[in-house]
């Protein structure tokens, strides 16, 4: 009696930690984006091997549709994205065409490789040209159908945007698509997300609107607050605001129940002398503010309690893209494996940052295009080469 009396208790705490544990592993849960522009990367069956046992990365996102990428996570349970390059939309919108290109890049690979989502593009609306606007939404039906006709029913279609579509995002109870792209494309997509049970997404980066004055705001650091008076919700940090600003802009056109992903945000954690913005203390606190945020479910202030599937950019530092020195330092880590700063993304605890800073130094200029994200204010523009 005693005894039971005495470690009873000791029990519930035990119990009680158990559960909080449990409770922790299983709820943290995130995406990266796995870009591959680093002629110092390692190989792709090292990477998915690390991500498995050693971090809570559970899905990834790539930016073509790399075979070597795909047969590596083959096995491993994580969720991988694929993006079918802009030039192929046109002839995606022949779905005799978009069984072959199936048949061709996921076909091989698909089930062992979890692949859940195709990305049809990267911000075309953004980026163009009118060509492949025109023909976005065609060809993620053509692609969805043959999907179906192949016996796939469970890889969704979406194509992810920059918040270049957006008119205006403050206050966010005001924010709407841009005229033009609201009805003539947008809407048109979001009525196949609904039919199809996809996800819209978008790359919300506070990053890009970036002010000193709204620092501790974009970087989920303590602050006062972004006060809606039109919901009289009070915004805590510029992820939820941007969030909830698309939300409104799909539910101005009739789709708030469509689910949103969150395809790519970050910090880089080095740059050049004009990016001041760019230190290792704020992009972890971006990036672990960001992970603890959307791991805890709490949701945004209009959608409360809703999760969003978020994947960081970037996975590796990448030498080789072209731009500032900010652009080659998104990376939470450097190729060698060493986390730039730690934000609790290690299995089995914290793990030592690398005692000094090795950054991802420039490389010769790529061939890659150029794409830019808007500032949320769509008078500004900062460019980010890819
Ligand atoms: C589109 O299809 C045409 C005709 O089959 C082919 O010549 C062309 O190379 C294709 N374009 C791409 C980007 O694959
Ligand atoms: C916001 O608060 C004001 C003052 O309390 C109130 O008059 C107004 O109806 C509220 N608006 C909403 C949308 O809740």
């Amino acid at each position: 009696m005693e005894m039971s009396r005495r470690q009873s208790p000791n029990l519930a705490i035990f119990l009680m930690s158990t559960v909080l544990i449990q409770h922790f592993t299983v709820v943290l849960s995130i995406g990266v984006n796995y870009g591959t522009l680093g002629d110092n990367l390692p190989q792709p069956a090292q990477v998915a091997q690390f991500l498995k046992e050693k971090t809570f990365i559970d899905r990834i996102k790539l930016f073509d549709v790399n075979p070597d990428i795909l047969r590596a996570f083959a096995g491993t349970g994580i969720l991988v994205t694929v993006t079918v390059p802009n030039g192929e939309i046109p002839n995606l919108t022949d779905v005799r065409y978009a069984r072959r290109w199936i048949n061709v890049n996921i076909k091989p690979f698909y089930p062992q490789t979890k692949i859940n989502y195709i990305a049809v593009g990267n911000e075309i609306l953004h980026w163009g040209p009118q060509e492949l606007i025109d023909k976005l939404v065609t060809a993620m039906r053509s692609l969805h159908h043959a999907l179906s006709l192949s016996g796939i029913n469970d890889i969704k279609v979406s194509s992810p945007h920059s918040l270049g579509i957006l008119a205006s995002s403050q206050p966010p109870s005001t924010a709407r698509f841009r005229s033009g792209w609201d009805k003539g494309t947008l809407a048109p997509m979001l009525q196949f997300h609904r039919e199809t049970k996809s996800p819209f997404m978008v790359n919300p980066y506070p990053y890009f609107g970036y002010s000193p004055k709204m620092a501790n705001f974009a970087l989920f650091r303590p602050n006062r607050g972004y006060f809606d008076r039109f919901t009289n919700k009070t915004y805590t940090n510029m992820f939820d605001m941007l969030m909830d600003a698309v939300y409104m802009s799909m539910r101005r056109l009739g789709y708030g129940d469509v689910d949103i992903v969150a395809a790519e945000t970050g910090w880089p954690s080095l740059g050049e002398t004009f990016e001041p913005q760019c230190t290792v203390e704020n992009a972890a606190s971006y990036n672990g503010g960001l992970l603890r945020h959307v791991s805890s479910g709490a949701g945004t202030p209009l959608m409360p309690g809703r999760k969003f599937e978020t994947y960081i950019f970037g996975l590796f530092n990448e030498n080789q893209k072209s731009g500032s020195l900010a652009e080659k330092n998104f990376g939470l880590f450097r190729p060698d494996f060493t986390p730039v700063y730690d934000i609790g993304i290690m299995r089995g605890g914290p793990v030592q940052p690398h005692p000094t800073p090795s950054p991802a130094l420039p490389a010769a200029p790529s061939k890659g295009k150029k794409w830019c994200v808007p500032n949320p204010k769509p008078a500004t523009q900062h460019c980010r080469p890819t």
